[in-house]
């Protein structure tokens, strides 16, 4: 049985990752920020997972609008970095988790989840910014990588109750497989922002903190909320949030927050930065 050590919400800014890679993060914009990630940086060094689930949004790099998998699951050896018009970030290959992914694959479908099997993939800073978030600038990756990729770019994407009970499922998934791999279940984007039309940088504090903390506390009514919900309350790319739900959905139903950290603004989104671990 896999275990599940605990779960990592986190935005997936772009410029967070081009800070990192250009070397601006002691610059008076960003310095402010990156000193809130030390001590997720520390707990996961302690964790030291052997494999992150990292549940993400592609935007257009690996799938164009021709053709847009609901949700789709890593299952590579390895996973080179996008080229999102600047060139590939400089970051380590991801190296995949195939016997695992697979596993996963076989027990999510036959739970009735008709998850999309994604053999070769490029991933794009909606899965590095947060692996760069959480280790830094290392030679590799010190974990593998199960990418797990949701529509959330083309309406419709799936409802946050969808996301939550993917999760649950996920984490039955792991619950029986036969290996013992430590697994960090990541949910990322978010969190409230707006990146076009009249209210582009339409940033959201209070809608930001209620689904934090009911997350936290609550995540059955945080999964009941609809659509129209996130668009008015959090922005057109707010509905990034329900990833977060599948992170949440693999952990058990009481959890400890270890660790929350926010900063207003990184480009133009409230950025957000969560650590959950199950009560024993
Ligand atoms: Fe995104």
């Amino acid at each position: 049985m896999a275990r599940v050590a605990g779960g990592v919400g986190c935005s997936h800014v772009p410029a967070v990752g081009a800070a990192i890679d250009k070397g601006r993060t002691e610059e008076p914009y960003w310095a402010p920020y990156f000193a809130k990630l030390d001590r997720a940086r520390r707990w996961i060094a302690e964790v030291d997972p052997d494999v992150c689930i990292v549940v993400y949004n592609d935007h257009a790099s690996a799938f164009s609008l021709e053709v847009i998998p609901t949700f789709a699951l890593g299952l590579a050896d390895e996973f080179p970095p996008a080229d999102e018009g600047y060139g590939p970030r400089p970051v380590p290959v991801v190296q995949g988790h195939p016997e695992l992914a697979w596993h996963l694959a076989e027990s999510l479908i036959l739970d009735e989840f008709d998850i999309t099997l994604v053999n070769e993939m490029p991933v794009d800073h909606g899965l590095t910014v947060p692996l760069s978030v959480m280790f830094g600038q290392p030679e590799a990756w010190p974990s593998a990588v199960i990418p797990l990729c949701v529509n959330v770019v083309q309406y419709p994407p799936p409802t946050g109750h969808r996301c939550y009970r993917l999760g649950q499922a996920l984490r039955r998934a792991l619950d029986a497989y036969e290996g013992d791999e430590r697994v960090v279940v990541f949910g990322t984007g978010g969190m409230s922002h707006q990146l076009q039309s009249e209210r582009a940088g339409f940033i959201n504090v209070d809608f930001d903190t209620a689904f934090l903390d009911h997350l936290v506390d609550d995540p059955e009514a945080v999964a009941t909320i609809p659509h129209l919900d996130y668009l008015r309350d959090a922005g057109s790319e707010g509905i990034e949030l329900v990833m977060w739900l599948v992170m949440r959905g693999a952990l058990g139903p009481r959890v400890r927050e270890v660790y929350r950290a926010t900063h207003l603004p990184t480009s133009n989104t409230h950025n957000g930065l969560l650590i959950l671990e199950e009560e024993s």
